[in-house]
């Protein structure tokens, strides 16, 4: 079947409508969404009136879950969500808005810098899927970069030269980047630094893309400040404003974006209003390169 899928953007992104994600949907349905985020990466859908458990139904048709517990500071009984979702709100279990100093919302501020999630797992994820339940009045877009076209908008020395390169994914080097230092032995511990591909391929669209993230500590075989020059360098090609889609958000818009072709980043909102956002993630199924012996 086809379906109908507006462009949101001149590269990539559009809106898919006549999709109920509330009701669990056909195969060929499921298929007709795969081919359309091979082709545009980002697909937005208005309007979902979304349950917890209709958003896990809709998501596990793309394949298995990934479960956040064991990754990042969240702890077990602190999270106010089923374990498959990753609450990119502001709002404790209870909740109530995290104050402005609490440690989880400095935590997660690193979203605002762009990255590719789950980079910093072995077998990084396929989709995100971002329900807006109770969205930022102003600000708090999430902006998706498009890795494919930066990709081929890179001259050929550059194509040739990134081509074997193979970096270090931490969630350790982007807290690092914020300034966020004083993690815990325990939590740096779930934070191995892991390896991938900086050029990939899409296994739906063939096409090639940059593997970037602010995760990224080092280029295997680099001294750390050449290879963070040149990942700071690629980051700023691959994120310039024709490349980028902003999303603005309504209530109720349901995103769904493939990691293994976009980054992306929310910007900077309210902290004092509520912004429940729930995120499910469609774990990948290979890894992008071979890791380390330990
Ligand atoms: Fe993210």
């Amino acid at each position: 079947m086809r379906i109908e899928i507006t462009p949101l953007h001149p590269v990539f992104a559009g809106e898919c409508s006549g999709i109920d994600t509330t009701r669990p949907l056909p195969h060929a349905t499921v298929a007709a969404i795969e081919a359309a985020m091979d082709r545009h990466a980002v697909l937005v859908f208005r309007d979902q009136h979304l349950t917890d458990d209709q958003q896990l139904a809709f998501s596990q048709a793309f394949g298995e879950l990934e479960f956040t517990h064991g990754t990042g500071i969240s702890k077990p009984g602190e999270q106010r969500l089923h374990p498959a979702f990753a609450d990119v709100s502001n709002l404790d279990k209870d909740n109530n808005i995290l104050a402005r100093d609490n440690r989880r919302r400095l935590y997660s501020l690193g979203n605002m810098l762009w990255h590719s999630d789950s980079s910093f797992k072995p077998v990084p994820a396929k989709y995100s899927i971002l329900s807006g339940r109770v969205v930022a009045t102003t600000g708090g877009e999430t902006e998706f970069a498009d890795m494919r076209a930066a990709y081929d908008a890179l001259d050929d020395a550059t194509k040739a030269e990134i081509e074997p390169l193979v970096c270090e994914h931490s969630l350790i080097y982007s807290r690092e980047v914020m300034g966020f230092d004083d993690l815990t032995e325990a939590e740096r511990a779930t934070m191995h630094p892991v390896r991938q591909a900086l050029v990939r391929t899409h296994p739906g669209s063939g096409r090639k893309s940059l593997y970037l993230a602010s995760h990224i500590g080092t280029i295997i075989g680099w001294p750390i400040p050449e290879a963070r020059a040149f990942i700071r360098d690629l980051t700023e090609h691959a994120t310039q404003r024709r490349f980028v889609y902003a999303h603005h958000w309504r209530p109720f818009d349901l995103l769904m974006w493939d990691n293994r072709a976009t980054m992306h980043r929310v910007r900077r909102y309210d902290g004092s209003q509520v912004r429940d956002m729930r995120r499910t993630t469609v774990a990948g199924t290979v890894p992008t390169a071979v890791q380390a012996a330990e």
